[in-house]
């Protein structure tokens, strides 16, 4: 019988990650029915239209326009809308991805409603439960009847948790399925030229996560080390809406505008950002996206947090942790100048056929 699968998503890093699941889902229309709900989270037309039109994404068939808010009410305006096209649709499988509040709002919708419950990217844990992100994904993950693992240690932390084996599979990373399927139309990109900077002589910087943007003395210490940066290299630094926001409260805005050698611009494209990820000199960032994108790119990474939930990218990939002394971060900076950045390896399932694998099991249950 045909299936009637219904993808969630409503952040940025979501949508690169639906894009290859519904194509493979596309494919089979024989056997699935792929509806797509995007519940608002972002909704600036540079945090989610761009990244529509640039993955050949369809428009969503549900539009929950939930908006920002704080924590609870973001997550409850989720779940008292996505209650309604449940009602209405009642799909075979929900699928949600990753680890934002849309993520966990519709799995508790789910878990409530009796509707099987997928998870795209279980498994991960960064073991800080003051991330948001991670209880996010604590809790998907316990309320989920298919988990689908990127990297074996996401498999084990399940096992870990007492997840019941047979609901567990390791499939591989859907957002390299996305690189894969459109570094071709990204290699095309002319966004070099438009911010005039020349293909391995630049650093590429984003910064959003709140525990880096959302204090004042963090954030203005971050702040300092883009400028240090920027005496190395020119920097392109891509702003996240909360940062920006950050930024201006705290008085850092015009600072960092002043900078000759740093360039602010708004959020970019996907690929735009796949072409400037993949010429740059090194990437600096606190995103979880990013460190996959850049390990398969071989592309040095410094991720200014502590500790990260994909630990395959530190130790197959060149993703490096520091959060940021300022001297082990210029020392990164100055080995990937002088060439002795970290190279990656290959990772198993980061093959672009994450999605296949997916649809595969989803087809089957
Ligand atoms: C969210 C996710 C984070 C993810 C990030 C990807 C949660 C808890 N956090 O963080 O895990 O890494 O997305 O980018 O789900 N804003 C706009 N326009 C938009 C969207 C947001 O101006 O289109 C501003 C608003 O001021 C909003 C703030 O950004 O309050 C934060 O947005 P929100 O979605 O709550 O969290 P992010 O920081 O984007
Ligand atoms: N990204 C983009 N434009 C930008 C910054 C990021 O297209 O200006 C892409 C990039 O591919 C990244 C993805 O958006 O992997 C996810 O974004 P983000 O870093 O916001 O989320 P996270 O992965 O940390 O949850």
């Amino acid at each position: 019988m045909r299936k009637t699968i219904l993808s969630v998503v409503g952040a940025r890093p979501n949508f690169l990650k639906v894009a290859p699941l519904h194509r493979e889902f596309l494919r089979r229309q024989d056997d699935v029915r792929s509806l797509i709900v995007h519940t608002g989270q972002h909704y600036d037309a540079a945090m989610s239209d761009v990244f529509f039109r640039d993955l050949e994404l369809p428009k969503a068939d549900f539009h929950l326009e939930s908006g920002s808010a704080s924590h609870s009410v973001q997550t409850a305006r989720i779940m008292t809308r996505f209650e309604e096209v449940v009602e209405s649709v009642r799909p075979d499988w929900v699928v949600v991805f990753g680890d934002v509040n849309s993520t966990l709002a519709c799995a508790l919708v789910c878990a409530k409603e009796h509707i099987p419950l997928a998870h795209v990217e279980a498994g991960l844990r960064s073991f800080d439960r003051k991330m948001p992100e991670e209880i996010n994904r604590l809790l998907t993950d316990q309320v989920s009847d298919l988990l689908f693992a990127t990297e074996q240690a996401g498999v084990e932390n399940l096992l870990r948790e007492g997840v019941a084996a047979g609901r567990i599979h390791l499939t591989g990373n859907v957002m390299i399925d996305a690189l894969m399927q459109f570094e071709a139309k990204a290699d095309r990109s002319s966004i070099l030229q438009a911010l005039r900077v020349q293909p391995g002589k630049y650093f590429l910087i984003t910064l959003h996560r709140a525990g880096n943007v959302d204090s004042r003395e963090t954030l203005s210490h971050l702040a300092d080390l883009v400028t240090q940066t920027g005496s190395r290299a020119p920097v392109l630094f891509p702003v996240h809406p909360r940062t920006s926001r950050k930024l201006e409260e705290f008085g850092l805005l015009d600072k960092l505008r002043a900078e000759s050698r740093v360039q602010l611009t708004e959020p970019l494209g996907y690929l735009d950002f796949v072409c400037l990820t993949k010429h740059a000199l090194g990437v600096v960032s606190d995103s979880g996206g990013v460190q996959a994108e850049t390990t398969h790119l071989n592309v040095p990474c410094l991720t200014l947090r502590n500790e990260t939930e994909q630990l395959v990218t530190v130790e197959l990939g060149t993703n490096t942790l520091g959060r940021g002394d300022a001297e082990g971060v210029l020392e990164w900076v100055d080995s990937v100048c002088q060439g002795h950045g970290k190279k990656s390896q290959p990772i198993p399932y980061w093959d672009g056929k994450a999605a296949v694998r997916i649809a595969d099991v989803l087809v089957a249950n």
